[in-house]
Formats: structure tokens, sequence, C-alpha cells
């Protein structure tokens, strides 16, 4: 791989070739600012600096334990020819598997980013699996496959989020992303003719895209290139090009949960007290009985406090009074006595100068619950995130602007200091800050399960949809998905008399066989991951056993094989042992495969317990027909994997010896 950067006169130019051939062309860099207008002409290189890395570094948890950072990296102070001569730097560093560059405009005096002009010119027509930018339900959408070419034509293809991956003309696989974004507005990209893609800033309400009061980093652009599409997954660049923990990470300790929830999202439950209320003090000790049973770490119960009552409106939203239904003092007991921790909830609707004045308040009451994680919430309609001003005027800023960028980033530190680890929702995307943060364990950002319960128009998550979050989405970091759901077609729902009335979502269902949904424990990482159906339809069921033995700690991860929105296939060792499992997803349509098991330890036999679809299993009519079996195996075997349509396949590999 081969990145070079020419210092035109019009502008400063990046382009990058893997195996002798382009695949980023010539590309301009630059800003427009206020004041000072446009950075970008008649730059002269007045400093330059090169440093080669390669060192290991240990994560304190996720899906690798040693990570190695090896790369070249260069510097290049560039100055403006004509007055006022300012400077930009220019940080590149190339990896085997990518570029990421950041530019740095040093200076102390307050100066705002009007706009960015960095591009990515790949030519051609790539096809890009993509997300629409600025969309009223942020970044919940399916992913779509088009040519850049289409997509621009497309109403809601102005502008896309990243990950954004991309397969070129030559076969490769990119995906577009940045890390560490810290003070600064989130990146989408603009699809412009001739197969280019263009920063695009997420702008505040008043059209400023970044306001900085001296120095402004822009977080790293990376291009990850994959010459197999599975290559993006086994890259740890994002991760190292963030800085390391800025504080202790030995309190934030992985582990799973199950939660007073999914009732919510089937809307069998109400969020009010009354006779269907959800956190009811007799559920909430079933769950804590139940988690203790089995071994879960923790129990997330949602709308336990007051203020439900006016959803969507957020003002009365109460984060340290229980509703009248929940006998808080009981269920803080039965948890302290179970060893399990309660997950605190705080969602906001949006409202973050609401949430921000709160803050105090949510502390105490997760503080009263001994809280080791929260999960937040930012439900609203975009640019609905509401910023109060010191005149008492209120506007409304996007989910991936500076604004919200810079709340996440206090959220995270405040919960920090308390040793408290967080799962935000709606939140801003992953750029790899769990590294610096290591309490900022899991967010949504991106459709999870819940659309399965709750979308009405569009069905749900159509099967391909997992294998297509594995190559995008879940490339930016861990995703609390909420997997397990055990009952796919909601019979269980369906049948219960009681609740029919209260169906109103018809054509409601998880579009997936139940082995899929344990598959989905292995290949979507999360530090905290949830045990996301009722309870009631876990008790006795034998296929549980996978959910309690998977570990959410890995010492390594490898990404077999897959195709985007086609298939994955996952292998994971779990941290601390030796034991080895896989995660096998598909798409809609039946897949036969075999997977190499050199992965294992040389020499040594394993016993395989494979959890999968049976012979007649099918998403649409007979989801939940899933079978166990073992089997005995090695490291020079091939291990033939069947999937069902919409299906999956789990294995646990135990040493026998
Ligand atoms: C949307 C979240 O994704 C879901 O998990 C949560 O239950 C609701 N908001 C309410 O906070
Ligand atoms: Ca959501």
């Amino acid at each position: 791989m081969v990145a070079t950067v020419t210092i035109d006169p019009r502008a400063p130019l990046y382009e990058l070739s893997v195996d002798g051939k382009p695949v980023i062309n010539p590309s301009r860099l630059g800003f427009d600012l206020h004041p000072g207008g446009r950075l970008q002409r008649d730059l002269t290189v007045v400093e330059e600096r090169r440093r080669d890395r390669d060192e290991v570094w240990e994560q304190p948890w996720g899906e690798e334990r040693l990570i190695r950072d090896r790369h070249n990296e260069l510097v290049l102070t560039l100055k403006e020819q004509a007055a006022p001569g300012r400077l930009l730097e220019l940080h590149l560093r190339l990896s085997d598997d990518g570029l990421a560059l950041r530019c740095v405009l040093p200076g102390a005096a307050p100066v705002e980013v009007l706009d960015e002009r960095t591009e990515f010119v790949l030519g051609g027509d790539p096809l890009l699996w993509w997300l629409p930018a600025y969309g009223f339900a942020r970044d919940e959408y399916l992913y779509r496959c088009q040519p850049l070419s289409a997509v621009r034509d497309e109403p809601r293809g102005r502008a896309l989020h990243t990950p954004l991956t991309v397969r070129t003309e030559n076969g490769l696989t990119l995906c577009f992303h940045e890390a560490a974004l810290v003070d600064y507005a989130g990146m989408n990209l603009a699809p412009q003719p001739g197969g280019m893609l263009r920063c695009d800033l997420t702008p505040w309400s008043d059209g400023v895209k970044v306001r900085g009061d001296g120095a402004i980093r822009t977080p790293w652009r990376t291009v990850q290139v994959g010459r197999r599409p599975v290559d993006l997954i086994n890259s740890r660049l994002i991760l190292n090009l963030n800085d390391p923990p800025a504080i202790d990470p030995a309190p934030f300790r992985p582990g799973k949960y199950i939660g007073v929830w999914w009732g919510y999202i089937l809307n069998i439950w109400d969020r009010v007290p009354g006779p269907h209320y959800g956190a009811t003090t007799a559920r909430c000790l079933d769950y804590i009985d139940f988690a203790a049973r089995h071994g879960f770490d923790g129990v997330l119960i949602e709308s336990w406090n007051q203020g439900w009552e006016q959803w969507p409106k957020v003002e009365a939203m109460r984060f340290t009074e229980p509703s009248s239904g929940f006998d808080e003092a009981a269920v803080l007991a039965r948890a302290r006595s179970s060893g399990v921790h309660l997950v605190g909830h705080a969602e906001s609707g949006g409202d973050i100068s609401h949430m921000e004045i709160s803050l105090p308040e949510i502390t105490a009451g997760l503080r009263r619950w001994g809280a080791k994680v929260v999960k937040t919430g930012y439900v609203a309609a975009q640019p609905g995130l509401v910023r109060r001003l010191p005149d008492g005027t209120t506007t409304h800023e996007w989910h991936y602007g500076q604004f919200s960028v810079n709340h996440h980033a206090l959220v995270t530190q405040t919960m920090a200091r308390l040793g408290i680890a967080v799962i935000a929702h709606e939140g801003v995307k992953d750029t790899g800050l769990r590294r610096t943060w290591p309490n900022l364990f899991s967010r949504e950002c991106a459709r999870g399960q819940e659309f399965n319960a709750f979308d009405v128009a569009d069905g749900g998550n159509p099967p391909e949809h997992e294998a297509t979050l594995a190559f995008t989405r879940l490339l930016s970091g861990p995703m609390d998905f909420t997997p397990g759901i055990f009952d796919p077609a909601l019979k269980w729902l369906r049948g219960w008399r009681g609740v029919q009335r209260r169906l109103i979502y018809g054509r409601s269902r998880v579009n997936t066989t139940l082995a899929k949904q344990l598959a989905l424990y292995v290949v979507i990482h999360s530090p905290m991951q949830m045990a996301a159906d009722l309870i009631e339809n876990y008790e006795g069921h034998p296929a549980f056993q996978f959910i309690k033995d998977v570990p959410v700690d890995w010492e390594r991860s490898i990404a077999l094989e897959g195709e985007v929105g086609r298939h994955v296939v996952i292998a994971r060792q779990e941290r601390g042992g030796r034991d080895w499992y896989i995660g096998a997803i598909g798409d809609g349509r039946p897949l036969d495969i075999e997977i190499d098991l050199g992965f294992l330890e040389e020499g040594v036999p394993y016993q395989a317990t494979i959890y999968g679809d049976a012979p007649d299993a099918d998403w649409r009519d007979r989801p939940d027909a899933w079978r166990v079996w073992t089997a005995r195996v090695g490291a020079g075997d091939q291990l033939p994997i069947r999937l069902a349509p919409g299906g999956g396949q789990a294995i646990r590999l135990v040493p026998l010896a």
C-alpha cells in the first residue's frame, strides 16, 4: 500500500494505491474558515516529520486482547504563502489495513469551520452499502446497496452515514469512517460525480459546522482496505488511531444482562403504572431471581421512574423518583442479596439540555442503585436534540453534530468518574473512543432487534440485515443489538388472549431462525450483551445453555469468511480460557459452506457443541426448528456448516486435552 501527498498550488492532494493499482485518486484537502476564508491554495511545506511505529498494546476488554499497531507516519506542516500565512498540519498514517489522515489547524483564537473540503476520489462507479444521513430516524434505517451514481439520484442519497462500505471496480472492499471524533462534527459522505465522496460535516442549527476556541483537530479520516471483505472486520485501524486509556479501566467489567424491556417493545407492557405496567415490583424481583439463577450480571429496568406519563414530552422525567408500581427498596435489596447489579436507564427523549441539567439527579439515582452500567437514550426525530440557549430560546440540533458529540463526552466522563459504564441508544456513532474511555461500552446507532417488534411499515429487519451490519455498522465498534429472541414468530404473544387486544403491530416478527439468534452472540461483539427475550421464553429451553456459556470478552477474534449482506463466519476465543466459539449467519437463502479450523491449537482434539438450524428450518414458517449435536474436531479439519434460509449456527469448541 502506498500513499502519496502532492502539494499542488490549487490544493494539497493525497492518493492511495494498493498492489500497484490506484484506489484513491488524487483527492483535495482544505477548509473554509471564519474568520480567514478558504485555506487550501498556495500552501508550501515548512516542516516534514516521519515516524514509524510497531507495537502491541493490550485492551482491557474487547474483541481482542493484544492489538498490533504497525504504521508509518508522515506529518507535514503547510503554510499559506499569502498573508496571513496560516498553518495547516497534515498527519498521515499508513498501515497494512488502510490509510488514516487528520488535519490540525494550530491557533489560539476562536475559529469556526464552515466547511471541511476533504475528498475521497474513487473514480468509476463503486458499489455502496449506504444509510441516509439527516433522516428523521437518525441511523436507524435499512442499508441499501447501489452504485454511487444511482445513490446520487436517490432523494435521500445526498449525504450518507459512515462507516460507509464500498466495493471498488477492481474488487476491493473499502470502508470509509472516522476515528477519535472529539469536539468536532460527525462526518457524513456526499456522493459526487466522478466516483467521488466528499466530506459533509453535520452542521449546528445555524449552519456552522465546528466551533473551536483555539487549535482544531479533525478526527482521523479512515480508509480501511479489504482484499477480502472479512479483512475489514479483522482490521483494528480505528482502535489504533485512538489514544490510550484516560482512566483506570479496572472498574469496567464486561457482562451479560437481561431486562424488563422486550415487553415494552412488543407493546404488551405499559411504561406507566396501570394494569399492564412493565416494571412492577413482582416482575423486577422475578427478573433478578432469574438472572441470579442463570449467572447473568445485570438486570435492566426501564420505566421504573416517574415521568413517562407525559412521553414524548420529557421535562417531567424524574430520574430518582420511582413510579407508584415500583418498590425500589425491595428491588434493591433483592438485587444486592442476589449479587446482581441493576442497569440504570436515563431516557432523554432528545432533550439534551434537560438531561445535562438533570445529570446530578441521574448520577444520584445511579449511585443509590450501585449501578455499574447505565443505558442512555436520545429518542427524537432528527434534528431533534433540544438545546436551550441562555436567552431562553430553544434550538434543535442533529444527533451527529458537535453539540451532541460534546454532550456524549460529558456523559461518558461524568459516568467514568463514578465507575459507571455507558450504553447509548440513539447516540453518536462509534469512532473507537472506548480505547480512551473504557467505560464507553456499547451503543445502538443502527437498526437493532427492536425494529422486529415495532416496525409494521416495513416488516422489521430483513434476513440479510445482520450479515450487512457485520461489514458496515459493526466495523465502528460494539453494538447493543439485543439478540436472543427465542420466539421469532412471536407465537407466544399472538397466542396469549390477554395480549391480542394490545397487539397493534400485526406483521411484527423476528425474521431469523432461533439458531441465528444464538449465532449473533458471536457475530456481534458487545462487552455488555443482552439476552433480550421475556424470561418466560428462556425458562427450561435447552438452547438457552448457549447464551449462558458464550463469553462477552475475547482473547482473539477472526472473521473467517463472508460477503457483505450475504453471510459471515466469525471465530472468537474466550479471554482467559482456551475455548473457541464460532458464529455463522446468512441471509434469506440457504447456504452450505466449509470452515477451515486451522486456528485451533495444533494436535488438540476439541469437542464441538453445535447449535444449528434443523433440516426443515426456515425463517418464514419454521423459525424455531433448531437442534444441537456434537462432533469431535481438530485444527486439520474442515467443518461443514449448513444454514437454513434466514438461519445461523453457533458453536462452542472445548479442548479435550
Ligand atoms: C429506544 C431504545 O432503542 C429502546 O431500547 C428503549 O427501550 C426506548 N428507546 C425507550 O428508552
Ligand atoms: Ca433505538
